[in-house]
């Protein structure tokens, strides 16, 4: 009686005009638990270095369509866990420097080396600061106490770029190679249903570059290869396989004329074959193969230094 009274009044209270603000305080403060301070850590400054350097490939919020590298929303919490021996921010510090020193559960390797050239240890230890706030309550003085050097610049970025290199690179990628009608200029997740962001991928070295587009069946990013369906009334089917569950899957077909559907089909409709359904991944990127006899070596030379400088 007294205990339901009591719940009707604050209720009444907290929903009282002007009580607002301090509901929202109050939910917001409970639900990220945010630390009481942050030190000498600048979580704000490290999540603007999140979205220039990383977002191009990790999302920070759950999403069926994939991505070039895993999902970081609970990185803060998983951290701590990865590696025997390695705490939270000396894993973080790690994946970012030397990636290669361990790959993500679940993931493939494929994150470039140096996505750190050039940041100060301060910025270093914001961005940190940030991804550790993902899914957890930092532990921000062991931040603090990381041993942190500043990384140097990446040794191959362009230097002595002309306006004409830039105004050539643009009719490139725009006209004469059409790589903006699959690409988006654009982060967000709805973007990159048909390609992943290329205004970002700078950080890779231009060699690894140079053959993503010379050559882009050599190395496909995950996700993007196409897949072909075979359904029992004989049609086959083929597009970007955007989910798979026991039920159904989704699949991006894009027809002659560059029109983009969304398909769902139940997995009921789809045959088997030793008791699976027939989705076969193909090894072949869905991105064009005659670029480096379209481009000549000045245009693809312009287009990698554009990439280069745009991240
Ligand atoms: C070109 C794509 C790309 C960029 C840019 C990139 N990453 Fe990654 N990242 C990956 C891939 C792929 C993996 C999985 C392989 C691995 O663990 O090395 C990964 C793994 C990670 C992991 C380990 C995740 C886990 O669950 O253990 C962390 C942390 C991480 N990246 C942070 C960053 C940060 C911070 C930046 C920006 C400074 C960044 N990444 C930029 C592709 C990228
Ligand atoms: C028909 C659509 C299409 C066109 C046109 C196209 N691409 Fe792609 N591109 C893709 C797809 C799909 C992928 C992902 C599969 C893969 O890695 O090959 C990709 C991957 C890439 C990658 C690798 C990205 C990474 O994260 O490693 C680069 C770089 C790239 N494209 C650059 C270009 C450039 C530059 C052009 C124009 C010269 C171009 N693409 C034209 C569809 C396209």
């Amino acid at each position: 009686m007294m205990g339901r009274s009591l719940v009707s009044w604050s209720l009444r209270r907290l929903l009282a005009p002007g009580a607002i603000p301090v509901l929202v305080v109050l939910l917001t403060s409970s639900w990220m638990s945010w630390p009481k301070s942050t030190g000498t850590i600048d979580v704000a400054a490290g999540r603007e270095i999140f979205e220039s350097r990383c977002a191009v490939c990790h999302f920070l919020r759950a999403d069926v369509l994939g991505h070039t590298g895993p999902n970081l929303r609970t990185i803060g919490r998983d951290a701590a866990t990865r590696r025997p021996g390695l705490g939270g921010p000396e894993y973080l510090l790690q994946s970012i420097l030397d990636p290669d020193a361990f790959v993500a559960p679940d993931s493939r390797p494929g994150m470039p080396r140096n996505v750190a050239a050039g940041l100060t240890a301060v910025q270093l230890k914001n961005l940190i600061g940030f991804l550790a706030t993902r899914g957890a309550t930092p532990d921000f003085p062991a931040i603090e106490r990381l041993e942190v050097a500043d990384v140097p610049p990446a040794p191959d970025q362009p230097r002595n770029v002309t306006i004409e290199q830039m105004k050539l690179a643009e009719r490139v990628i725009r006209d004469k190679a059409g790589c903006l009608d699959c690409h988006s200029p654009h982060h967000r997740p709805e973007y990159r249903a048909l390609a992943p962001p290329i205004f970002g991928v700078g950080l890779q070295d231009r060699e690894q570059l140079r053959l993503s587009i010379a050559e882009p069946d050599r190395r496909i990013v995950p996700h993007y290869e196409a897949a072909v369906v075979a359904l029992q009334s004989g049609i086959l089917l083929s597009g970007r396989l955007l989910h798979q569950d026991d039920y159904q899957i989704v699949l991006l077909v894009v027809d002659a004329d560059g029109k983009r559907t969304l398909r769902s089909i139940p997995v009921s409709e789809i045959d088997e074959e030793d008791g699976q359904p027939m989705i076969r991944k193909l090894d072949r990127s869905p991105m064009p193969s005659g670029y480096a006899e379209l481009l000549s070596e000045e245009e693809l030379s312009a287009l990698l230094t554009l990439l280069q400088l745009l991240n």
